[in-house]
């Protein structure tokens, strides 16, 4: 049988289906607009202008952000998190992580270890994939300048302690940098009650907007201690050749992704719509749907934590008898079923887990456009390939 319809559980990787008004807002400046953001004074410049203005103020607002110039835009959250990662350290610092880390996190710090010495503690994870606080209390040095920490588990789902990791890191002095590649957009963040000084996160995923987008949020007084990667035009102070030191300007030299923030806005606009809490409800309980379907198939093991509130709707399997890459193909090409198997780009966790040496795992992650359908279909699929 070959599946002629699709169910797209890939949303770890990047979100889809998006809403209509996140492709009408992209069709409409390709067709119509066109035009560069803040470099002209014609009406389509200022409109488009408005638009990523607008866009920065929603992500603000939906982050609980102190103001709209603390978000700035990059292309994903891989260029967020290496922004922060290669702006604040440099030689005689020391960075505690995790093993749970992307390697977004993990490939930054390597290269920034071999090329300036920057000293790297890893911090331990525990068989489901989960960090203890206190870890991270005991590798604190007086050389230590950051801790960076994924916010949930790209593989397991599982949300980690941000809250209590962030406030040991601020006791100690110490800037905090969270992953939020796998929570914005599904779980609710406050940052104004969370001890985060810069979170990252991808416009692509959970906020719904194209790839190509992203996110780096700055606490104040963090850009005080944050280097620029990229100089260049801003369109502010152009007679001057200093990068300006003003927010966001100094992280945003070159021309912006204007139809990925178009749709970003629209992307935004849509989840402050429904609110988060009923996309999270949503998500959750498809995720619980998704983990006891799996739950009763004779030779599917599923990881991470078991319990809604630990994690959000990313579910790691392995079935016996299966290679992950050759159980995501089958889904594929027989049932139309579109999930990512191996590594994730985290192997770290997959050690953790005890699924490295056996190719990693198969990963389902759901988004707000997922039905009950989906999720029933995929737990038959998976019966019958862990059946027969
Ligand atoms: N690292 C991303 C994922 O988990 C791309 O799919």
């Amino acid at each position: 049988m070959v599946a002629t319809s699709h169910i797209y559980l890939d949303n770890a990787a990047t979100s889809f289906p998006k809403p209509e008004s996140v492709y009408a807002a992209v069709d409409h400046y390709q067709r119509h607009v066109g035009a560069a953001v803040g470099r002209g004074a014609y009406r389509a410049s200022v409109n488009v202008t408005a638009v990523v203005q607008r866009c920065r103020k929603r992500i603000a607002e939906f982050l609980n952000a102190e103001s709209p110039e603390r978000i700035v835009f990059t292309f994903g959250a891989t260029d967020s998190l290496n922004l922060a990662l290669h702006g604040l350290l440099g030689t005689g610092d020391h960075v505690i992580t995790s093993v749970v880390e992307d390697n977004s996190v993990l490939r930054p710090l390597r290269e920034l270890h071999e090329r300036f010495g920057v000293e790297v503690t890893h911090v331990a994870a525990d068989s489901t994939g989960q960090v203890d606080p206190a870890d991270f209390q005991r590798a604190l040095r007086p050389q230590t300048k950051l801790v960076a920490l994924i916010h949930a588990s790209n593989v397991t789902g599982g949300i980690q302690p941000i809250a209590e990791v962030g406030a040991i890191a601020r006791a100690a002095g110490v800037l905090f940098l969270v992953d939020a590649a796998q929570t914005t957009g599904h779980v609710p963040i406050d940052l104004r009650s969370l001890p985060v000084d810069l979170l990252a996160c991808a416009g692509h995923k959970g906020l719904l907007g194209p790839l190509g987008t992203g996110v780096l949020y700055l606490r104040p007084g963090v850009e005080s201690r944050l280097r620029s990667l990229r100089q260049g035009g801003t369109g502010t102070r152009s007679e001057d050749d200093h990068q300006p030191d003003s927010l966001p300007d100094k992280y945003e030299s070159g021309n912006h992704n204007a139809p990925g923030l178009v749709g970003l806005e629209a992307g935004v606009a849509w989840l402050l719509e429904r609110s988060i809490d009923s996309v999270a409800a949503h998500e959750r309980q498809l995720t619980r749907r998704l983990r006891d379907g799996l739950t009763a198939i004779p030779g599917v093991r599923l990881y991470g934590p078991a319990a809604d509130a630990e994690r959000v709707g990313v579910v790691s399997l392995t079935i016996d008898g299966y290679d992950p890459q050759d159980a995501a193909a089958i889904l594929d090409q027989s049932f139309g079923i579109q999930a990512r198997a191996g590594m994730h780009c985290a192997p770290g966790v997959h050690r953790a887990l005890g699924t490295f040496e056996s190719g990693g795992t198969l990963r389902l992650s759901v988004g707000p456009m997922n039905t009950t359908d989906d999720v029933d279909a995929t737990c038959e699929a998976l019966r019958q390939i862990a059946t027969t």
